[in-house]
């Protein structure tokens, strides 16, 4: 592999949406930012110069970072934030990767604006195990704010309250006509008739899973979390915060006398208020023509009717399943599903909110003098004032964190039922220590303490495999025979399906600490969120090297 060099300067940039300027912060004064191109194996040398009144920190979402633990990017989990004026060189290989991912800030809400993808290309003249697309576009979904988010997460923390949701879903940075004041700020994808076109679909979204769906084109989903999948076709795609999903779309044989919507729009399980909400663009098919008439045609194009998708209902709880079942490893000679066979730790966790109580100061406004919290087996998970990883390193792990975090719940109840008489969660910074390539099975259980909600949770530093998915309570005795051990999903983030779980494999092959939290940033920042530490092994290539002279300091 090559050598990349990117630049990327924080800086705020105003910003124009929905009628109302704001300045956010940026990387390079663009949103979305900058996209990151490299090919596998190659190494990338990111230089990051922290030019705002915020910490920053980034983190290359999805790309294993084999031994680089220095380079993940989440703050106080790997490293301390780079502060303003400060600089910071990520340097990582990518290695054994290839696919559609995306960067984005990792420290409070910053990421609401702070994101971009990053394409992985195979290796040189290394084809890709499907048709070679025409072209191949990056879509990537986002919200926007009208208020300032690092006010409104902080004023949430405050209060113990819910944070305000966005006022608008966005494709590429742009929300679409369907929002007021909007129509200008359309994502369009000109198209040729008869052509096979790559959509690189990434959910940045702070909050929502999202539906996904074109009018009148068939979507064939080809890999998720950069990793190919078996081909499948589908009308909608459904994607949650963290996962990144690639599709083939073929174009119509002779451009239709209309123009198609996409559209995306959030996925609310339960019953919880639904956003009636929908970013949406614009499918638009380009006629050959000849350069004369070319204006005159392209002013009728404007006009062509508008057709629109059909997106499932809302309340259609099978689709979640039925989506998620489809999705399987290629499972082939040349790309094996290493499922860990032999389990050396099983773990269970139950995800879900709970109520955390307060200190004075902090005047919450949840029931009984309560705050909402989101907790993993009960522990509210509290970031250090300082990196676990340097911690871990350095041997100083005194006041900064314990190495008792349960393998399970403290108390067994009816998870998908009533609530226990008891919703009160305890915090603290807890993890677990695992040796050098143990082999994990985790199975993680939905929670109905406050209203069932499905959860994408994020393993940083490892790829896992989806080997079991249901719904209800997970039956230790019976459900284990039924995992997918043959061409499980393989991925980065798993939606732990609303009143339901899933059950995941990794071996633990990558010395460091590796950060896992639902990538809904609202349940993150109350705390759902803990941490692996994986040990060095015995040889010098499977230790990790010592941090860059210029990692951040506290
Ligand atoms: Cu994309 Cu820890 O996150």
């Amino acid at each position: 592999g090559i050598t990349r060099h990117y630049k990327f300067d924080i800086k705020l940039q105003k910003v124009t949406r929905l009628c109302q300027t704001k300045s956010i912060v940026t990387v390079n004064g663009q949103f979305p930012g900058p996209r990151i191109i490299a090919r596998e194996g190659d190494t990338l040398l990111i230089k990051v110069a922290n030019h705002v009144p915020n910490n920053i920190t980034i983190h290359w979402h999805g790309i294993r970072q084999l031994r680089s633990g220095w380079a993940d990017g989440p703050a106080y989990v790997t490293q301390c934030p780079i502060q303003t004026g400060q600089t910071y060189l990520y340097n990582f290989t990518v290695t054994g990767q290839r696919g559609t991912l995306f960067w984005h800030a990792h420290i409070s809400w910053l990421r609401a604006t702070v994101y971009g993808p990053i394409v992985i290309l195979p290796k040189r003249n290394v084809p890709y195990p499907f048709p070679q697309p025409f072209k191949e576009v990056p879509i990537i979904f986002g919200e926007w704010w009208k208020a300032d988010t690092e006010r409104v997460i902080n004023q949430a923390t405050q209060t113990g309250l819910a944070p305000n949701v966005s006022d608008a879903y966005t494709m590429n940075g742009l929300p679409g006509p369907l929002y007021n004041c909007s129509a200008k700020d359309t994502f369009k994808l000109k198209v040729k008739p008869g052509k096979t076109y790559l959509l690189r679909l990434v959910n940045a979204a702070l909050n929502n899973e999202l539906f996904f769906s074109v009018a009148n084109h068939t979507l064939t989903v080809v890999e998720v979390d950069a990793v190919y999948v078996k081909p499948f076709k589908t009308q909608t795609i459904l994607i949650t915060p963290g996962q990144t999903t690639n599709v083939l779309l073929r174009t119509k044989p002779k451009a239709p006398n209309a123009t198609f919507v996409m559209a995306a729009r959030p996925y609310i399980s339960g019953p919880a208020a639904f956003d009636n909400s929908t970013t949406t663009a614009l499918l638009e098919y380009e006629k050959a023509s000849s350069p004369n008439d070319k204006k005159k045609k392209n002013n009728n194009r404007n006009k062509l009717p508008l057709v629109r998708p059909v997106l499932p209902q809302l309340n259609d709880t099978s689709f979640p399943f039925k989506y998620n079942q489809k999705i399987r490893s290629l499972a082939n000679a040349k790309f094996p599903a290493k499922v860990p066979k032999a389990v050396d730790r099983k773990f269970f966790f139950t995800v879900g909110l709970g109520l955390g109580s307060c200190s004075k100061r902090q005047a919450c406004q949840g029931p009984n003098n309560t705050r909402v919290l989101a907790a993993i087996n009960n522990v509210s998970f509290v970031l250090p004032n300082t990196a676990l990883l340097q911690a871990h390193f350095f041997n100083k792990t005194k006041g900064v964190y314990t190495t008792d975090f349960p393998a399970n719940p403290p108390f067994k109840f009816n998870y998908t039922g009533n609530p226990p008489s008891n919703m009160l969660v305890n915090t603290g910074t807890k993890v677990v220590v695992l040796p050098y390539k143990t082999s994990v099975e985790l199975v993680l259980q939905d929670t109905s303490i406050i209203g069932a909600e499905s959860h994408p949770l994020h393993l940083h530093g490892f790829n896992f495999f989806v080997v079991g998915l249901g719904s209800g309570n997970f039956d230790p005795k019976k459900d284990p025979s039924k995992f997918n051990l043959l061409d499980p999903a393989e991925r980065n983030t798993v939606g732990v399906p609303s009143g339901g779980w899933v059950a995941i494999r990794f071996l633990a092959d990558n010395p460091g600490v590796w950060f896992m939290h639902c990538h809904l940033e609202v349940h993150t920042s109350w705390g759902l969120k803990m941490a692996w530490v994986v040990l060095d092994g015995k040889r010098p290539h499977q230790k990790l090297p010592p941090p860059p002279s210029d990692l951040p300091k506290c």
